[in-house]
């Protein structure tokens, strides 16, 4: 069965961001002019898939309306003749209808994804973590579509971390079955230094079994007292073929303030209107 839907994971505390997030929620924070989220939603959108569910919770609204139409905006900018303006402004407001459902409790990764469990129905599903952008030529998301097709698993996005920085992600143990695509033989999520397994962190795309909806019924809470998808998997994993896929392309863990300022670079010096001023400015500093 093809993938449709997409749920978009949008319901996390954003501890990592306060004090901002205290009114605002992580994914509105901007990348240059846009907010995290609409990167997502477009790597949703170019990777052929029209069906997004949003799992969001208390303090998310201002995202709904961000897709939302704003018509004395369109009416301003048209007066005023911005045509350039009032067709980004279109675009955005059709691009999407979002579904979305409440987390009202936050007990998880695992929790959150469940809680679209209605919405999805039996079939297979994306799963996309916005704090992750992926920035490459194809979108991983259509990447791991076609391997799904392919081989009839579950699918992880995968990256090799540094030693360090194993502690802050789900690992992977796996078999290589194909350049870049690995059968996954276990997972643990946010390993202590003395149990890594490997290097290979899982990074926030999945495309998703809808057997994962019963695995994560059965989960215990696990690391930080949480239901982890990453334990879920590694249920589901006694059942069926997951695969870990480690795409190509610039990945950006906009979590913390540090990735987020390096994501925030990444994109403007590739905008030619900013570009050119920037590299000057960033020059003087070094200088
Ligand atoms: C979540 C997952 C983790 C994964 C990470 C990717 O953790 O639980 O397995 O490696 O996303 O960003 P979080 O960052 O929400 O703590």
């Amino acid at each position: 069965m093809r993938v449709r839907k997409a749920v978009i994971i949008a319901a996390g505390k954003g501890t990592r961001f306060l004090p901002v997030t205290r009114s605002l929620p992580k994914e509105m924070l901007p990348l240059v002019d846009r907010p995290i989220i609409q990167y997502v939603v477009e790597e949703v959108l170019t990777s052929g898939l029209s069906h997004i569910i949003m799992v969001t919770s208390r303090g998310k609204s201002l995202m709904e309306d961000y897709f939302d139409r704003i018509p004395e905006l369109e009416l301003f900018l048209e007066q005023k003749g911005d045509g350039e303006r009032l067709e980004e402004m279109r675009r955005l407001s059709d691009m999407i209808g979002i579904h979305t459902v409440r987390q009202k409790e936050q007990l998880g990764l695992g929790h959150a994804v469940l809680t679209a469990r209605d919405a999805v129905g039996d079939e297979p599903f994306a799963v996309l973590l916005p704090d992750d952008l992926i920035d490459g030529e194809t979108p991983c998301l259509a990447r791991m579509m076609a391997i799904y097709e392919r081989y009839g698993g579950s699918v992880i996005a995968v990256q090799r971390v540094r030693d360090e920085d194993t502690r802050r992600y789900g690992i992977v143990t796996a078999e290589m079955v194909a350049e870049k695509l690995y059968r996954v033989t276990g997972l643990v999520e946010k390993p202590a230094a003395e149990d890594v397994p490997s290097r290979l962190a899982i990074v926030g795309r999945y495309i998703l079994s809808p057997q994962i909806f019963d695995a994560i019924s059965v989960t215990p809470p696990g690391k930080a007292g949480e239901i982890q998808l990453t334990d879920a998997l590694e249920i589901l994993l006694q059942k069926e073929a997951v695969y870990a896929f480690e795409f190509d392309g610039d990945w950006y863990d906009t979590g913390t303030p540090l990735g987020w300022l390096r994501a925030n670079l990444a994109f403007a010096l590739k905008r030619p209107d900013i570009a050119p001023e920037l590299e000057e400015y960033l020059k003087g500093m070094n200088g």
